[in-house]
């Protein structure tokens, strides 16, 4: 990661420009992942820049599989779903909880033993979760306390599994889903609340046959005789990148920005739906679908009132906005009537707690800000610059920026490098775009 000690932020009286977004992670991890026990060759462009998916491509290089290339474009030698090898050393997983809970499905199947390791944070995140149904379809984990380093000996096959979500989580689903693809059977996630459902639509897209039907939530099931065939795809610019800049561009009059190429998947665009609903002016056009993900351009206006009567953002649609939390918090102080982010207890084991660090944040702007075991409420205020703690969570350091450019006087972000874990280009945009 670039060593950038803390970045200063002045208000900006507008964004105008087009910003062309990296890859969007969460596809990113799972087509290198997919195309890694893929049979055949998968040309992957747009992977992302993010440090995340990189530590997802180093861990698959460490399971023995060839992937060239770098700067947006990879080449991913699939070695079939019997030809990972047994690592020489612990997998890093760095920061990103998408590579350890997903990598861990996959590692679960194998005929051999691996560790999984994470740098401080991860190291705290619950992987309870995944162990409980890993090892009911037979892995044997051993964790500390729940918590990484894991070890995973594997077991192949594993048992099929028919599971219920306790947490609305993809990485969950996603992990036990990638372990059913080596079970001597079908595995089903029934999820009582949608999450996003890129990987379903991407084994889809490497020949998978994936079942989906309702009864009291959405069952996804696959079967472990399923075989993923090489396939060629562009991962989308990522709306959760896009996220900031469209918060930006409505909140500040005069400006326009215009992202083309990004993923407009339903399950990731619950950002666009709030900030519409409170009055921003953002449109959107269908371009294409590439590895089953529509992709279009997004542009965003801003100026003329935001707010709305009903401001509380709660259920459902929570779940397609999680990463969001952070900026949509930040939009709620320049709104009139303010926001109230409920059902969102999940934020509080993410890369940092994200409900304390954004109150804490927001209080040191000088915001009116009330938080809550499962969210936050934001009143309308006027920020001021402060000294902004990152917690070492990427989403937090942006969102502050954003706030940044809205507040009286200078805002300094401390350990501002963190957002190379999802968006190592983020502070050049932003510069590049802001105006005066
Ligand atoms: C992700 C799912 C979400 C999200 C994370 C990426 C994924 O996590 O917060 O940034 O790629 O599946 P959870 O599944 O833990 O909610």
């Amino acid at each position: 990661m670039p060593r950038i000690e803390a970045v200063k932020v002045s208000r900006t009286s507008r964004l105008t420009g087009t910003i062309r977004l990296p890859g969007d992670k969460s596809i990113s991890h799972r087509a290198a992942m997919f195309a890694a026990i893929a049979e055949g060759k998968s040309r992957i462009s747009n992977f992302a820049s993010s440090a995340d998916c990189w530590s997802t491509v180093a861990c698959l290089k460490a399971l023995g599989v060839n992937i060239e290339g770098g700067n947006g474009d990879i080449v991913v030698h699939g070695v079939g779903k019997t030809g990972l090898h047994e690592p020489s050393a612990s997998l890093d997983c760095g920061n990103s909880g998408t590579t350890m809970r997903l990598i861990s499905g996959i590692l679960a199947g194998q005929p051999f033993s691996s560790t999984v390791i994470g740098d401080e944070s991860l190291s705290k995140r619950p992987m309870k979760r995944i162990i409980g149904p890993l090892t009911e379809m037979g892995a044997v984990l051993e964790s500390v306390d729940g918590h990484a380093p894991l070890a995973i000996n594997g077991r192949s096959p594993l048992k099929p599994l028919r599971f219920q979500l306790p947490v609305a989580s993809a990485q969950l689903k996603s992990c036990v889903l990638l372990a059913g693809l080596f079970a001597d059977g079908e595995t089903s996630v029934i999820e009582p609340v949608p999450t996003r459902d890129h990987t379903e639509r991407m084994l889809r897209g490497f020949g998978v046959d994936v079942r989906e039907s309702t009864n009291d939530g959405r069952i996804v099931s696959v079967s472990g005789d399923a075989k993923l065939v090489a396939t060629d795809l562009q991962v989308p610019s990522d709306v959760s990148s896009a996220a900031f800049f469209l918060v930006a561009a409505a909140c500040l009059p005069g400006s326009r920005i215009e992202m083309p190429g990004v993923g407009l998947n339903p399950t990731r665009t619950g950002i666009i739906e709030v900030l519409t609903h409170f009055g921003a002016k953002i449109e959107t056009s269908d371009d294409m679908v590439s590895g089953g993900e529509p992709i279009g351009t997004l542009t965003v206006s801003g100026g003329g009132p935001l707010g709305s009567a009903h401001n509380r953002i709660d259920g459902a649609i929570v779940a397609n906005l999680i990463d969001e939390v952070p900026i949509l918090a930040v939009f709620g102080t320049q709104t009139e009537t303010g926001i109230e982010i409920r059902d969102a207890g999940e934020l509080r084991v993410k890369e940092s707690d994200r409900i304390a660090a954004v109150a804490e944040n927001l209080r040191r702007m000088g915001a009116d800000v009330e938080e809550f075991d499962d969210g936050l409420r934001v009143g309308p205020s006027k920020l001021k610059g402060g000294v902004i703690d990152t917690y070492h969570d990427h989403r937090i350091a942006m969102a502050f920026a954003i706030a940044g450019l809205f507040a009286e006087g200078e805002t300094e972000i401390r350990g501002a490098e963190t957002a190379a874990v999802s968006f190592p280009e983020f502070f050049d945009v932003l510069s590049s775009v802001s105006n005066g």
